[in-house]
């Protein structure tokens, strides 16, 4: 298993690759049905999953929990299947996908705000020690 901070970015470039092509698609087609794909898919996946990764790698004492991995489960699944559930949403109108891919994207947050508050508050050791300038040198 990859280091979380290297997976997350990883993932986020996977993401932007598949909304680059999907945007490409659309501009050449002049078909703008499927924006809110290419929207999320690069928000969502690029935007969000890169600046979680680079959050892990200027603060290590993230990822000593099992709550890194579970927002990297939570996050990363929802950052490819939420679009998806939308792409299903408006081709075929389902949108239970989406409807449950959103939630999933929540609760990988909140899982992210956990460990937030955990290493903040609880350790507050780790991130005296481990300034994100040091981190990133
Ligand atoms: C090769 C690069 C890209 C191409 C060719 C592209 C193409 C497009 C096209 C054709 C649309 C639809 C415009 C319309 O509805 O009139 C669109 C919308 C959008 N794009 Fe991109 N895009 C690219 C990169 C990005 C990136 C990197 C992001 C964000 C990080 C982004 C975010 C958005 C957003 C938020 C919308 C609006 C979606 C909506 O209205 O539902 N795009 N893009």
């Amino acid at each position: 298993m990859p280091k979380i901070d290297v997976a997350f970015i990883f993932l986020s470039v996977v993401c932007l690759m598949i909304g680059l092509v999907l945007g490409i698609g659309m501009g050449a087609s002049h078909n703008f049905q499927l924006a809110p794909v290419h929207a999320h898919l690069n928000l969502l996946g690029w935007a969000s999953l890169a600046l979680f990764g680079l959050i892990y790698r200027a603060y290590p004492a993230l990822t000593r929990s099992w709550l890194a991995k579970l927002h990297l489960w939570l996050s990363g699944v929802a950052a490819l299947a939420f679009p998806a559930g939308i792409y299903v949403s408006i081709t075929y109108e389902k949108p239970m996908l989406a409807i449950l891919m959103s939630l999933v994207a929540l609760a990988g947050v909140i899982t992210f705000f956990l460990n937030l508050i955990r290493v903040f508050f609880f350790v507050p050791e780790a991130s005296a020690t481990e300034s994100p300038a040091r981190s990133l040198a």
